[in-house]
């Protein structure tokens, strides 16, 4: 089963056609990358966008960052195509592949399918690639429990914000901002609804793009928004945005110091030496066995991020 734990804060799209922003695209200090064959490549260029993708995979340093392609959605000519070209040429070096736009659980087995059959004419392991699948229209999101159960592949749901604004005629051009005629966050049932497929069936939960990139402050307030609901990550369009990605999908350092305590102070209390107890006082707060699977989440985010602690927990002598 392919793993679903890599850290995914930001997501940096990045135009197989342009050979310049695959070869920067290496240096820079995204989570992730993927690399669009779909919507931000035209049609008649993206027979060489599948070559540039194939060297910049193989011959690339992407310095442990996740590496994935972004193939067109199963209502074109074109997926069979990018999938054989892109895995039998660069199956070795690549993560996941993204399939845009599903609406089906069987767009996804397909996927699957077809991954199995090259893996094993390559003698590369079974299920080694995994599947990011994106919400785009209705439909994918009616049917988004069975996608995410679709196979083991899949790592993550993703939230496409464009195309589904578009898929439900929703009055505006501001992707991923909020609506001045609405009075809440219009996005929030479909967040939501993505967020419970994903956790669900224990896949990481995705924001899409916001396309105002020189505006890094509404990408921070829009993010803010996602991450607070328990969103793993966020695409960046720029590099601009990556370092704000990368701060709202980590946990503030009060917040995870404050996580790794109570985790220190519970598994104090619950012993022997503590006293074997369930429900403790840390400090004015009342910790139990739920504040301490609260506090895992957190911990976890932090030390995925690579963050340390600027506190201990030192249990009281006597
Ligand atoms: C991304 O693919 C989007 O449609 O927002
Ligand atoms: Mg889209």
């Amino acid at each position: 089963m392919a793993a679903v734990g890599r850290p995914r804060r930001s997501c940096l799209a990045v135009p197989g056609s342009s050979v310049k922003m695959l070869d920067k695209a290496q240096g820079l200090p995204a989570d992730q990358v993927f690399l669009d064959l779909e919507d931000a490549v035209a049609p008649l260029a993206k027979p060489e966008a599948r070559k540039n993708i194939v060297a910049a995979l193989n011959e690339g340093d992407w310095g442990g960052k996740t590496r994935v392609v972004r193939v067109n959605d199963m209502t074109t000519a074109w997926t069979y195509r990018d999938v054989v070209e892109v895995v039998e040429g660069a199956g070795e070096n690549l993560d996941c592949i993204m399939l845009p736009k599903v609406q089906t659980a069987g767009h996804v087995e397909w996927l699957d399918l077809t991954l199995t059959q090259i893996e094993k004419t390559l003698g590369l392991p079974v299920g080694r690639i995994g599947i990011e699948a994106q919400i785009e229209n209705a439909a994918g999101l009616v049917n988004v429990d069975a996608i995410a159960a679709a196979s083991p592949r899949v790592e993550t749901i993703i939230f496409g914000p464009a195309d589904f604004m578009a898929s439900i005629n929703m009055k505006s051009l501001a992707v991923g901002a909020l609506h001045p005629d609405y009075p809440g966050d219009p996005y929030h049932y479909i967040l939501m609804r993505i967020l419970m497929a994903a956790r669900m069936h224990d896949k990481q939960a995705i924001d899409g793009p916001f396309l105002q990139i020189r505006d890094v402050d509404g990408f921070r307030e829009v993010a803010k928004l996602s991450a607070a609901l328990g969103f793993d990550g966020k695409w960046v369009l720029h590099p601009g945005q990556i370092d704000a990605a990368n701060e709202v999908y980590s946990p503030a350092q009060e917040d995870y110091d404050h996580a790794e305590l109570i985790l220190d102070a519970y598994e104090h209390y619950t012993s022997e030496a503590g006293g074997r107890l369930g429900a403790v006082m840390l400090g004015d707060e009342m910790i139990d066995e739920a504040s301490r699977k609260m506090a895992l989440v957190i911990a976890a985010k932090g030390r995925a991020a690579g963050m340390s602690r600027t506190s201990r927990f030192t249990p009281p002598q006597g």
